[in-house]
């Protein structure tokens, strides 16, 4: 195993009618900005639920923020938290209002003259943020549970991530009745972004750590089991709480301990989400077949560890037993209702190009856990996504 240091000291508050408990959490003094997205929370009711937890606090409202969030957008909430005075932060939404909320609570205390700059520099040069909470509505991208964000530049086309231990959330609110009204393509987005941030951990190299593998591999099978009954059975508040606490616990640092980390799928992924507006999920439903195929000898060893724990595949020759394990990986994909073709989204051989300019453009070219994904390896896994 490697060396880690785990640090998470976001307190998690579960379960049915939690958002009443935002009062508890929220210092009574408080100056707090609610940040959201384009309105689901107030068709669902959870909106009213916040207000009525927060009470008779100074409250601002900033709404709006976009699927992707854009830094152009969020460069007006942190424009309203100066003119607020706003002391704290609540983000009521999914992954995109908790990065963005992230980025503001950093942006509103950066010292630098461009809080571009916190992008450039992955979040290395953030040393404040203000505090913030969330309130979670689609569970996927565990940001409610870590420390980091997604913004895009929408004017250059950027979307850069960063991570500051500054950022993670003082507390988040999962209420697993709030996922109900989601549309069936979030519920199956949430479920993929999910399981691949469980293979960005996982699918790398053995290192001897039986401990977060077999961590990686529960979690990976209660979504394989859970995210298609999720689909058929909708109003099922188990389904949706499983769902729920298994997203949060793939990208809350556990399963990363001590292990190797690829994350070149979600690069590119970026980079087709920034070029193209495809979401999240289903640029890394996309990619990540392809990306196994073409990587599977470096990848050799936990491909067949996979095959086996996972999807139960014990017969066969090892390089038969790991072409299912991939197939399989993509079938789920399908399922849950994300298709797994560039064709799919309308693009075809001319759009990988301009894909390839953008990760060397954003220095993406020695990239996964060996630093061996080049432009070449990554053009080779496009082109067999067409
Ligand atoms: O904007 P509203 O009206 O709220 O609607 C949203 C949005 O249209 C809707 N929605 C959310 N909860 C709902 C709901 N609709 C009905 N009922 C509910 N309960 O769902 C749509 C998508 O929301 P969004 O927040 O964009 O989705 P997601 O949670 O998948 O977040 C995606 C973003 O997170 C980033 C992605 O890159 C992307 O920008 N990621 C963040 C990560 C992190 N912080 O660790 C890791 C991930 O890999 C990912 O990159
Ligand atoms: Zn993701």
């Amino acid at each position: 195993m490697l060396n880690f240091d785990f640090y998470n000291p976001t307190q998690i508050m579960f379960g049915k009618g939690r958002i009443a408990d935002l009062d508890k959490v929220i210092p009574a003094g408080a100056k707090v900005l609610v940040l959201y997205g384009g309105g689901s929370i107030k068709q669902n009711g959870v909106f009213d639920q916040v207000m009525s937890a927060l009470g008779a606090r100074s409250i601002t409202e900033f709404s709006g923020i976009e699927p992707n969030p854009s830094y152009e957008t969020l460069m007006q909430a942190v424009e309203s938290v100066k003119k607020n005075q706003i002391d704290f932060l609540l983000a009521v939404g999914g992954g995109s209002v908790i990065d963005g909320t992230k980025f503001v609570a950093a942006a509103s205390l950066f010292d630098g003259a461009d809080s571009w700059a916190i992008l450039e520099k992955g979040g290395r040069n953030v040393t404040q943020a203000l505090p913030f909470g969330s309130v979670l509505t689609l569970p996927a991208t565990g940001s409610e549970m870590n420390n980091g964000g997604v913004v895009t530049r929408k004017s250059i086309k950027a979307k850069m991530a960063f991570s500051s231990r500054h950022c993670f959330p003082k507390f988040s609110i999962l209420d697993p009745t709030t996922t109900f009204t989601l549309p069936m393509r979030q519920v199956g987005n949430g479920a993929v972004d999910a399981y691949v941030h469980v293979m960005e951990q996982y699918m790398t190299y053995p290192v001897n750590s039986p401990v977060q593998d077999r961590f990686a591999e529960g979690l990976l099978k209660t979504l394989i089991e859970e995210g298609p009954k999720a689909l058929s059975n909708p109003a099922d508040y188990d389904i949706r709480a499983n769902l729920m606490w298994c997203a949060t616990m793939a990208l809350n640092g556990v399963i990363s301990t001590g292990v190797p980390q690829d994350w070149a799928t979600h690069m590119i992924g970026h980079e087709l989400t920034a070029l193209h507006g495809i979401d999240h999920a289903q640029t890394l439903a996309i990619v990540l077949p392809s990306m196994l195929r073409i990587r599977k000898e470096g990848k050799r060893a936990k491909l067949l560890q996979y095959a086996e724990r996972v999807w139960d595949l014990r017969d066969g020759s090892e390089d038969s037993r790991i072409d299912q394990a991939i197939n399989m990986t993509q079938d789920f994909f399908e399922q849950m209702g994300v298709k797994t073709r560039l064709g799919d989204y309308q693009l075809n051989a001319d759009h990988i190009p301009p894909i390839l300019a953008a990760l060397e453009t954003h220095r993406m070219v020695a990239i996964g856990e060996k630093r061996d994904v080049t432009l070449d390896v990554s053009r080779q896994v496009l082109e067999l996504s067409l």
